[in-house]
């Protein structure tokens, strides 16, 4: 990859003296789905896969972006004095976005920049290819220009810049696990507070397998950002009643006991999927630790069940997904994972079971939707770095 990022910064732009290669990795989320910006808890991971890109800085002011993914595109062309998101910008407003954020804060880039990008993350999966560019852009950012910013910080910024400038109201989960990923480990995050806890995910005679409907997630915007507004309604009512910060302060029984507040029928499903799925989280981790595999698949899949009918963010191609993987023997839990409407699902499948789950579920995916689904057994990676 570095090579080849590389080589293109040559073609396109003369040559590649000076320039640095950096990678960011995408995120496949275990449990804890649309919890992270109701203050409950997430279980993602980093994956080996993710964005690269070539970088070196100019003379002058100008930035040219160009993506190998994206090569119809061309070279898209920008300026430090125009950070301000358009529909020209196209990719580009996620890095231009972080740049503007970066300055928000006083860190200001001196010269502009030469960027070459090549993923292997598919686009629009699920697998955060979005929060893996805006934590990679945060990184080059703070090696080039000495910004005084940690891992947590490039989340963060991250996170305000696709809020603030992308219009996308995203909690902090997938830049979280982007910029703190780390080697066979999951991460627990508390949203709420952030504070978080490895826990190490390599499975004992089992595989994480993620599984793409090729289904791109493009609602993903409005859905998600009506969702949100969903949730916040039913927090709402229920802090008329209850002394509660977010969904996440409250257990089931809690839960079920002021439930009566929430006015809306479709606010009141998309809190009990907020606090149940929080409560799930906690639970599947502590099963982990205790090496309970079995319970943790169970709960992948009520999840699964939970985030169809209640929050009601899946759709037909990926319901398929999941009931064709639960008929499998030796799958052990099966569910959507990320934002939903469309993307991918996340299976732990046993070893013995792996190449029969993805043809039975292949078949069968073909057979009722007549699409291919593309299947990854994934591996879990760290966070950001230099590639040398
Ligand atoms: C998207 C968002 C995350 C999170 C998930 C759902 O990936 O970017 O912040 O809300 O959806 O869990």
């Amino acid at each position: 990859m570095k090579k080849t990022v590389l080589k293109k910064m040559e073609e396109l732009y003369g040559d590649a003296n000076g320039a640095k290669v950096y990678f960011a990795p995408g995120r496949v989320n275990m449990i804890g789905e649309h919890t992270d910006y109701n203050g409950g808890h997430v279980f993602p991971c980093a994956l080996t896969i993710g964005t690269y890109a070539a970088v070196k800085k100019r003379a002058d002011r100008k930035l040219r972006f160009y993506s190998m993914n994206l090569e119809k595109l061309g070279v898209i062309e920008s300026s430090l004095d125009d950070l301000k998101p358009s529909d020209a910008a196209d990719w580009t407003n996620y890095p231009k976005g972080v740049m503007w954020a970066f300055a928000e804060r006083g860190m200001k880039m001196d010269c502009g920049l030469d960027i070459v990008l090549n993923g292997n993350i598919p686009n629009g999966s699920g697998l955060s290819s979005s929060a893996s560019l805006e934590v990679l852009t945060g990184f080059y950012l703070r090696d080039l220009f000495g910004f005084d910013v940690t891992n947590v910080d490039l989340a963060l910024i991250g996170q305000y810049s696709e809020n603030n400038f992308n219009g996308m109201n995203c909690g902090i989960m997938d830049q979280f696990a982007s910029a703190m990923g780390k080697k066979d480990h999951a991460i627990f995050l508390d949203t709420a507070d952030l504070s978080y806890q490895y826990a190490p995910l390599v499975l004992d005679g089992a595989k994480i397998i993620v599984t793409n409907s090729n289904v791109k997630h493009s609602l993903v915007n409005s859905g998600y950002n009506t969702r949100r507004k969903e949730s916040e309604q039913a927090l709402a009512d229920l802090q008329k009643v209850v002394e509660i910060k977010s969904l996440g302060d409250l257990t089931e029984e809690e839960f079920e006991a002021n439930k009566s507040a929430i006015q809306d029928a479709v606010c009141a499903k998309r809190a009990k999927h907020a606090v149940y799925e929080n409560q799930r989280t906690i639970r599947a981790v502590e099963a982990l630790k205790a090496n309970n595999l079995k319970e943790f698949g169970e709960l992948m899949n009520a999840s699964h069940v939970s985030l169809r009918d209640d929050y009601e963010v899946s759709c037909d191609e990926i319901d398929v997904l999941v009931e064709e993987a639960w008929k499998v023997d030796g799958v052990i839990g099966s569910r959507i994972t990320g934002g939903g409407f469309g993307g991918c699902t996340v299976s732990i499948v046993k070893d013995e079971a792996v190449e029969a789950f993805q043809e039975k579920v292949g078949a069968a995916y073909q057979a009722r939707v007549g699409k291919t689904a593309d299947f990854y057994v994934v591996e879990i990676g760290d966070g950001p770095s230099i590639v040398e």
